[in-house]
């Protein structure tokens, strides 16, 4: 998922997301991997459950981290890098409420002041839905693999979760807000379904058509 243009968090100072330069979170040799776009194939595919926690999945995981902090984003599922593996990771990068505000160059060329942010990475492995609630709410999304595009999605508001970690672990937990949005959003593309799909049809060709335009003039 991109984070929406409305949240300063999510301005791409990447600088200071990646700051403290020895402190990569997983190890050192990742790779920043390709992001498959609309309209790639690959991008409908149903992902198959991960049945070996290797090291291969480490890399894997590594390097949708380092892939989903660089375009920036907030969730990043394998099939977006053309992995059809049920892997999804996410961070929201919720501004640090204990830090001073700083000032900032590093996007919109604009100088002004904000809070950096904090990174809580999160793995899924295998996750699941239950039930989700019947009260839902509206978010503003977006997605790495339709660049620049936003429109509002209805999604239940609360869910449970279940997943595997790195390691294989079971784990269950309650979300709300923005990480039970953002979480339905990462299980779509697992099913090969993206935010657009959730839009009607006029909507989405026209959200199609302005993608189009915009790659055109880039
Ligand atoms: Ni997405």
């Amino acid at each position: 998922m991109a984070g929406g243009p409305d949240r300063r968090s999510f301005h791409p100072a990447k600088g200071r997301w990646l700051a403290g330069k020895g402190e990569r979170p997983y190890f050192a040799g990742m790779a920043i991997r390709e992001i498959l776009e609309v309209p790639d194939p690959r991008l409908k595919v149903v992902s198959k459950p991960v049945e070996k926690f290797d090291d291969a999945l480490k890399t894997l995981v590594a390097d949708m981290f380092e892939t989903m902090y660089d375009a920036p984003g907030i969730g990043l599922a394998a099939i977006q890098v053309g992995v059809p593996l049920r892997v999804l990771v996410i961070d929201l990068q919720p501004e640090d409420e204990e830090a001073e505000p700083e000032v900032c160059t590093a996007h919109g060329g604009e100088e002004h002041t904000h809070r950096p942010v904090r990174r809580e990475p999160r793995v899924f492995i295998n996750p699941e839905i239950l039930d989700p609630s019947e009260e839902h709410s509206i978010y503003n999304e977006g997605c790495l693999s339709v660049p620049e595009i936003y429109a509002e999605v209805e999604r239940p508001a609360t869910i449970r979760a279940r997943w595997q970690d790195i390691d294989g672990a079971v784990h269950e937990e309650a979300m709300e807000g923005l990480m039970a949005t953002c979480l339905q959003h990462e299980m779509d593309h697992l099913e090969g379904v993206l935010f657009i799909d959730h839009l009607s049809r006029l909507k989405r060709q026209m959200a199609l058509k302005k993608l189009e335009k915009l790659r055109k003039a880039a």
